[in-house]
């Protein structure tokens, strides 16, 4: 791989990524670092970072607004898909690098660059889906990963940034590794390291504790139309509003924390907490109005098209066969998952109190029902079950012969 002239470098503003662009030009040769910071609804204030990458060195920083297609094209999907990877974690991260990754690559189209470069460890999940993304979107771009070989601890990476005249952190240092989006929040080293230490209070930004929630509860109706949320509390909202104010009111109620041991793809087993309000509420609600609208056969096989799905996501595979596949079946799924979905949200806990369907609901009232409107035909029952249990009862008899 001859060197790279002109890359384009995801761009954070935190004190690694800043090195990268001393590091790429001094180490690696690279004539020209063109900066790309992302603005995934985090809440950064941005022109200070945008600032930053050229105060470290970029010839050219850019910033882009990613909210609109990152909730449309990646949240929505994961909450159509009830996305859990390993049961649990809403793929909050995982979901942006596809995205991320697109947009560098678009960037580098634009600017000329032969490379695209990203400031990731060797040992996290970033690199895998970062670089696999951008190996399939773009096979002719070098990917530049100078974090996974420079081999710097902490100090020596703010040693080296201090040399090229990048400040070291001003305030006191979290010992805190985040990561942190419009879909919500990870927390990772420090005392979380040993994952038989509670969590302190501290690293929570987006949920209030159990004891400082409120003491009353909240009811919120959540509307679905082909299994996207486009309502709370009978207002239609935007994608973007909508999942601002599922992470509100959420968060308020202390409903959204994740504290978890996870299986990376590197085949590591790393401590991970995550505060993900919103999007854990909607994919509880959307779980219900599934219940109410999809066949039997449908919810019981798409429960295994879920786990792949979230399996592909958090291991890099947005953009491959699978997902493209899977994708077909998830969307045939959601046409009639539309209604309503009524959760009550009340000291860390989200309970779903009511769901109804008008136009889709497979809930039959009258075959439902123990009273008098009864319509189901109990006698038939017994010819079904006199076939259904042929085979156990056959199964059981020749065992008794022997
Ligand atoms: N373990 C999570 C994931 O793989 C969170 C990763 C957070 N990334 C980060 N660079 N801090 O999705």
């Amino acid at each position: 791989m001859g060197r790279a002239k002109k890359a384009v470098l995801a761009y954070s503003g935190g004190v690694d990524t800043s090195v990268c662009i001393p590091y790429l030009k001094q180490e690696w040769g690279v004539e020209e670092v063109i900066t790309f910071a992302a603005d995934l609804g985090q809440g950064d204030e941005l022109e200070p970072i945008r600032q930053k990458a050229l105060d470290s060195g970029a010839s050219q920083s850019i910033v882009g607004d990613l909210i609109e297609p990152f909730i449309t094209e990646f949240a929505f999907p994961a909450i159509r898909a009830n996305a859990l990877y390993e049961g649990r974690y809403p793929l909050s991260t995982a979901l942006a690098r596809p995205l991320i990754a697109r947009r560098l690559v678009e960037v580098a189209r634009e600017v000329g660059a032969d490379a695209v470069a990203h400031g990731c460890t060797g040992k996290g999940n970033d690199q895998v889906r970062f670089d696999v993304a951008i190996g399939s979107l773009a096979p002719d771009l070098k990917v530049l990963a100078p974090a996974r070989e420079w081999g710097m601890s902490r100090e020596q990476t703010i040693a080296y940034g201090e040399r090229c005249g990048i400040p070291a952190p001003v305030s006191k240092k979290s010992p805190y590794s985040i990561d942190l989006n419009l879909l919500g929040r990870s927390i990772e080293a420090g005392s979380l390291e040993d994952p038989d230490v509670e969590p302190p209070e501290e690293i929570y930004a987006l949920t209030r504790s159990v004891e400082a929630a409120p003491d009353s509860a909240q009811i919120v109706e959540i509307g679905f139309a082909q299994g996207n949320p486009v309502s709370i509390d009978g207002v239609a909202l935007d994608p973007v509003s909508l999942i601002r104010r599922a992470n509100e009111l959420a968060g308020l109620h202390g409903f959204g924390r994740l504290d978890m041991v996870e299986n990376r793809v590197v085949g590591i087993k790393s401590r991970e907490i995550y505060e993900t309000p919103g999007l854990l509420l909607l994919i509880k609600a959307h779980q219900e109005l599934e219940s109410l609208t999809l066949a039997a056969d449908v919810q019981r096989y798409k429960r295994q098209i879920e786990a792949s799905w979230a399996d592909l996501v958090y291991q890099g595979l947005w953009y491959g066969p699978l997902k493209e596949a899977l994708d077909g079946f998830l969307d045939r799924t959601q046409a009639s998952v539309n209604g309503t979905v009524r959760v009550k949200l009340h000291k860390g806990n989200a309970t779903v109190i009511g769901r109804r369907s008008t136009a889709d609901s497979l809930y039959v009232p009258d075959m439902a029902t123990y009273g008098a409107e009864d319509r189901f035909d109990h006698k038939a029952a017994e010819g079904f079950i006199y076939v259904w249990g042929l085979p156990t009862r056959l199964w059981a008899a020749s065992r008794r012969g022997r």
